[in-house]
């Protein structure tokens, strides 16, 4: 850091000679103990950012900008050296009914304390806490208290904070507000209610130096972003014994504005984009699609996302993710204009209400606004907010009635130098969450909110993977094929073959993997959880009644595999997390959710939407280092189904003429167009398709007529071989009657459509 700071210097030094006029000087602007960077060096506009540090914060400013009139704003202090001070946490003194050990004047990221409540008083809450390093105190607020018969419990005083209001009973409130410098982030005032819960949350003292840690943030944001996309409803019906539903009523739509001026460095920007597209893949693997306004703003607005076309469907979200990754800063204007955001949101919002009309009321704003709050161009964004207010509160008076939670307003505090006042004012929402956060730059937002919507909760959703997690090692290659099992059968004729898994107890494979005389506890299905045991027993197997190999040997077909479709029960559900969860499967309730396709949908519209080109790009697995590898095909429909499948009459053993003899028209077919070709160990396993974060399983691979590769592995096919597939779609008969048996206490049934 300190040698970037050198030569930045040096550079300058060196453009100040020649045809750049510098504005600033280098005078005084050392920081004892830590380092400084320059966005410009010395010249107008340039930001300098001082930095610390662990546990170290700059003194007395965080930040100057070279102003034209060649001075540093704010200008150094010559009585008042910058250096670096030690983090305190807020005064922990402000118990009440109790003592703090060791009693100190300040409290040093480091120092630990212990608290003891006088006698006839009990404890509540840590009663050690240490000072952490981003200015907050460990564990929770310590409260002594004795019974007062009140309603509410006594709510305490965090840290750094003075309560008003000692009765705790229904109906009476308490206010905080904080001591010295610190500023107040929560609620304010708090109401004892009649359930004995006080209202909002617990509020906290914050400095300038706070910052909330990625855990935090996701905690505090992922809980109330996802009501705004769930509703959550325990059941009692599955294995895991909670499913998360997902909320069909109203829209919802989701504004988000970015900082890009000059007082923001880049680094934010870069970590904030980011954050942004993770957010929005997450939130893609809901049922719930979002209309989305995207915005950079300094002080112009860059819209790069408008909610109109999104509406409009003029807009996909892949074009709106490729959008976002490709916004470049170009030549920073300067200046921040934060009611111009706003504007734009209020413009959307407007536009949705005309459209909508008397729908309006059942639309839900999420609103995310990344910036420092340092805005310096076209007034305040307070009157705008109002006005959105009012606008979704429906009451001219701003009172939100019932309507508290139709907006959520988030604001990210990033920059070094964090406008808290000017921030604080514009978030809103639902009581009782936390709206306001604190980031630092090393903060991997990114992370934080690939946190925030747990897939480990979100077990009712099939074919959830991650596909932006582009790491290809085994643990990569598990969540994005979470439902790939591995079967062995070890029983007189040993076999590898591959599976889905299509529920937290079946498994989808072929019939071929099996002879007659396999017992289930010869058959060994692997499937890696992550959670230690891989082995999954076996509780039974069940083939397609139809399937019979020998069916047309009269008919010159010696091996004949129309209904090559078989499920294997396992003995125990399997724990699903992110690396085991089941692929969707043709003509579920859960696979039209998947594919957004309305509630009244049936297994054609399904059909008709995935396999809809003559030529419809598939994918299947194969074993190879590591994990998998994923083969790339073209399943020949309508008119190119002819002449693939005529192919099938080059196999060994088929002597008919006829090539729909050996293939019927329960089969896909692949091969030729460069396609990948199946190996041996491959049958069983998923043939495949994407839509968005979901997968969805077409069809599984069967048989080929060639034998090119044994035990998997990547090849191409010849100009004569292809590979024909069990559609799912003509099974549905089979899946139904095993998986959506709702006549059984055994398992958690699926539900199909007509
Ligand atoms: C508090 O922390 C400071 C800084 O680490 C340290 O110098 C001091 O000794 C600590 N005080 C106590 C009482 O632990
Ligand atoms: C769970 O089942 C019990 C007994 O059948 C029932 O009383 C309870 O309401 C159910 N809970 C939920 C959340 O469905
Ligand atoms: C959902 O819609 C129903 C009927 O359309 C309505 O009665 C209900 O209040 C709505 N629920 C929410 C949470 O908006
Ligand atoms: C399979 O088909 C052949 C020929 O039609 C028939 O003889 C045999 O009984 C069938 N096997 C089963 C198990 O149905």
């Amino acid at each position: 850091m300190k040698t970037s700071v050198i030569w930045s210097l040096l550079v300058f030094l060196l453009l100040c000679t020649g045809e750049v006029e510098c504005q600033c000087t280098a005078d005084g602007l050392e920081i004892q103990g830590g380092t400084y960077t320059l966005t410009k060096g010395l010249e107008t506009n340039s930001l300098l950012v001082y930095q610390c540090p662990d546990n170290f914060y700059p003194y007395p400013d965080t930040i100057r900008v070279c102003h034209p009139n060649k001075q540093w704003k704010p200008r150094p202090k010559k009585f008042s050296p910058q250096r670096c001070k030690p983090v305190e946490c807020p005064d922990p003194n402000v118990l009440e009914n109790g003592n703090v050990f060791p009693p100190l004047e300040r409290y040093l990221a480091g120092n630990t304390t212990t608290f003891e409540c006088y006698s006839g008083y009990t404890m509540r809450g840590s009663s050690s806490r240490t000072c952490l390093s981003n200015g907050k105190w460990s564990g929770s607020t310590t409260i002594c208290s004795r019974d007062s018969g009140d309603a509410c419990p006594d709510p305490g005083v965090p840290p750094g904070a003075s309560r008003r209001g000692n009765t705790f009973d229904v109906g009476y409130d308490v206010t905080y507000s904080c001591n010295g410098n610190l500023f107040l982030v929560g609620s304010r005032v708090r109401v004892c209610q009649e359930n004995s819960q006080w209202t909002g949350r617990e509020p906290a003292c914050y400095s300038k130096f706070t910052y909330d840690t990625s855990q935090e943030v996701s905690e505090a944001f992922g809980s109330s972003i996802k009501d705004s996309l769930t509703t959550l409803q325990p059941t009692n019906d599955t294995q895991a014994g909670r499913k998360i539903r997902i909320s069909k009523n109203g829209t919802l739509n989701i504004y988000i504005a970015l900082d890009i001026s000059e007082s923001v460095e880049e680094e934010h920007f870069k970590r904030a984009k980011l954050a942004i597209i993770t957010l929005i893949k997450k939130i893609a693997a809901f049922t719930v699609s979002p209309n989305y306004e995207i915005l950079f703003f300094s002080a112009d607005v860059y819209e790069v996302v408008s909610i109109v076309e999104f509406y409009e469907g003029k807009i996909t979200l892949e074009s709106a993710i490729k959008n976002l990754e490709d916004f470049q800063i170009g030549d920073k204007s300067t200046g921040t204009d934060v009611n111009a955001a706003l504007k734009k949101f209020e413009e959307g919002m407007a536009w949705i209400e005309q459209k909508t009309g008397d729908k309006f009321s059942e639309h839900r704003h999420v609103f995310l606004l990344f910036t420092d709050g340092a805005y310096n161009m076209g007034g305040s964004p307070l009157p705008t907010l109002a006005r959105i207010k009012n606008r979704v509160y429906m009451s001219p008076t701003g009172d939100p009635g019932s309507r508290l939670d139709y907006l959520e307003s988030y604001v990210f505090g990033i920059g070094a130098n964090i406008f808290d006042d000017d921030l604080l004012p514009l978030t809103a929402g639902t009581e009782g969450e936390l709206h306001y956060f604190r980031l630092k730059k090393e903060t991997n937002l990114a992370a934080t909110f690939d946190d925030i919507i747990d897939e480990n909760e979100v077990i009712g959703l099939c074919g959830l993977h991650r596909d932006y997690e582009l790491t290809a090692d085994k643990d990569g290659k598990r969540r994005r094929y979470p439902w790939v099992v591995f079967i062995n059968i070890q029983g007189k004729s040993p076999k590898k073959c591959l599976g889905s898994l299509v529920s937290s107890e079946f498994v989808l494979t072929a019939a071929h993997c099996f002879i007659f005389s396999d017992e289930p506890q010869d058959v060994k299905v692997e499937i890696d959880d992550g959670k230690g045991s891989k082995e999954k027993k076996v509780k039974t197997f069940k083939l397609h009644p139809q399937y019979n190999v020998t069916a047309r040997v009269k008919q010159g077909v010696a091996e004949f595999y129309d209904y090559d479709i078989a499920l294997i029960q396992l003995e125990r559900p399997v724990q699903l997390s992110i690396s085991a969860r089941p692929i969707c499967i043709p003509c579920t309730k859960e696979t039209s959710d998947a594919l957004r396709l309305p509630g009244s949908a049936t297994c054609r519209d399904q059909e008709e939407l995935l396999l809809k080109n003559q030529r419809e790009r598939l994918s299947f697995l194969t074993r190879t280092e590591p994990l998998v590898g994923e083969k790339d095909v073209y399943a020949k429909l309508g008119d190119n189904r002819d002449l693939c499948i005529k192919k099938a009459l080059k196999a060994k053993g088929i002597t008919t003429t006829d090539p729909k003899v050996p293939v019927t028209d329960n089969f896909l077919c692949t091969g030729g167009d460069r396609d990948h070709i199946a190996c041996t160990g491959d049958s069983g396993g998923a043939v495949f398709k994407n839509y968005e974060s979901r997968t969805i399983q077409i069809a599984l691979v069967s048989w080929g007529t060639q034998e090119i590769c044994t035990g998997g592995g990547m090849r191409e096919t010849t100009p004569e071989s292809r590979d024909f597939h069990i559609n799912l779609f003509k099974m549905v008969p089979f899946l139904k009657s095993i998986l959506g048996d709702d006549d059984q206490d055994d398992y958690a049934p699926l539900t199909f459509i007509n």
